[in-house]
């Protein structure tokens, strides 16, 4: 459908879960957050019920985030039955990897079709310090896992953060170099604790720089239905991509909404105004009214963000969004 700025939305990103088996410090404060209770949360049949709503409005791609969309218990179900929904072109994930090593092949099996996992740091030390306390050769021999499973394209998310993995760089274009994994270098978002370190901000045009790319011809070959811009060097495996959230955001080519994992739907990852889905679905209403009151909501989807003002704070932290 069309929202009021005449952009095509068609693109759902569902949190199922804000628990995570990591605590990014970027995403979490030390002390983690106070999870949403169990009854809060949207049940599997609830989100199916939507998903069925919103495919009869033309939303075709379905993106399962978190939190850490694979800890909460009965996904596997959930994903086969979402993947055979009519209307349903496109289901994928995004994970912190740690669980692909056993459950890559059960999410292929399941209808999955693609995956995007996020790296930040490939050196065990730092990754463990960064996630307070993650396996980095687990993600790692998740991504490899995901390949064989032919979960294709998977790609790989580095947040850059200043005086963390600047200097890693190179070696994540390696990584695209020698692999067919699609490696996206992503512009840290003033979101939740991240808010606090806009100083650690690396802004693309200074990501190429470092890693040398002023030249290279952006690729269209790559599926997704993201905001990344890509570059295919010559002999690459894989690609390396960009999304630059800040330095010249892609709101006027936004194409998705988000449904949070208590049932609210953000309009804009930045929305302050969220509207309650929770208590429409367990009201007694019809599809036909949700219907009505979803494609209202994606209506007055607005026009862009405004996380580039220093006031600028959001309420939820990335975890409670799904990124
Ligand atoms: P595909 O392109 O379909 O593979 O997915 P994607 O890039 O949209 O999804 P993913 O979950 O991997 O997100 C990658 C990064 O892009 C994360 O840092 C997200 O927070 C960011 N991102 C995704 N959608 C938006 C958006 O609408 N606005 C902004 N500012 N950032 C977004
Ligand atoms: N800025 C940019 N990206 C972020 N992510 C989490 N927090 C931030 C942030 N503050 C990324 C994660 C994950 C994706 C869903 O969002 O690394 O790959
Ligand atoms: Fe890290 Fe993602 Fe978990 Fe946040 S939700 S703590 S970014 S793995």
């Amino acid at each position: 459908m069309q929202d009021q700025f005449l952009r095509r939305i068609e693109y759902l990103r569902i949190s199922v879960t804000d628990r995570c088996n990591l605590r990014c410090k970027y995403c979490m404060p030390s002390e983690g957050i106070q999870w949403i209770p169990h009854d809060a949360i949207l049940s599997f049949e609830e989100i199916l019920r939507l998903m069925n709503i919103s495919t009869q409005l033309g939303f075709r791609r379905f993106r399962i985030t978190g939190g850490e969309p694979l800890v909460r218990k009965g996904i596997l179900e959930f994903l086969q039955e979402a993947a055979q929904l009519p209307g349903v072109e496109d289901l994928m994930l995004t994970t912190n990897g740690l669980l692909l090593p056993e459950m890559a092949f059960d999410l292929k099996a399941a209808g999955v079709h693609r995956i995007n996992v996020s790296l930040d740091t490939m050196d065990q030390t730092r990754f463990f310090e960064n996630t307070r306390g993650g396996d980095v050769s687990k993600v790692i021999q998740g991504i490899f896992r995901s390949l064989e499973a032919g979960l294709n394209p998977v790609k790989v998310n580095v947040v850059v953060v200043r005086g963390f993995n600047t200097d890693e760089l190179p070696s994540f274009l390696k990584l695209a170099q020698q692999y067919p994994l699609h490696v996206r270098f992503i512009e840290l978002m003033p979101i939740g604790v991240s808010s606090e370190h806009r100083s650690d901000f690396v802004s693309i045009e200074e990501m190429k720089e470092i890693l040398d790319l002023k030249e290279t011809i952006p690729t269209r070959e790559i599926p997704g239905g993201g905001p990344a811009e890509y570059f295919r060097p010559g002999g690459y495996k894989g690609s390396i991509g960009f999304i630059s959230a800040l330095s010249r955001h892609f709101c006027n080519t936004c194409n998705r909404v988000r449904l949070t994992s208590d049932g609210k739907l953000r309009p804009c990852l930045h929305s302050k105004h969220e509207i309650d889905f929770r208590d429409v679905l367990r009201s007694g209403k019809s599809d036909e009214e949700i219907l009505k009151l979803f494609a209202a909501a994606v209506w007055h989807k607005p026009a862009e963000h405004h996380m580039n003002q220093e006031s600028w704070q959001d309420v939820r932290t990335m975890s409670q969004i799904g990124g």
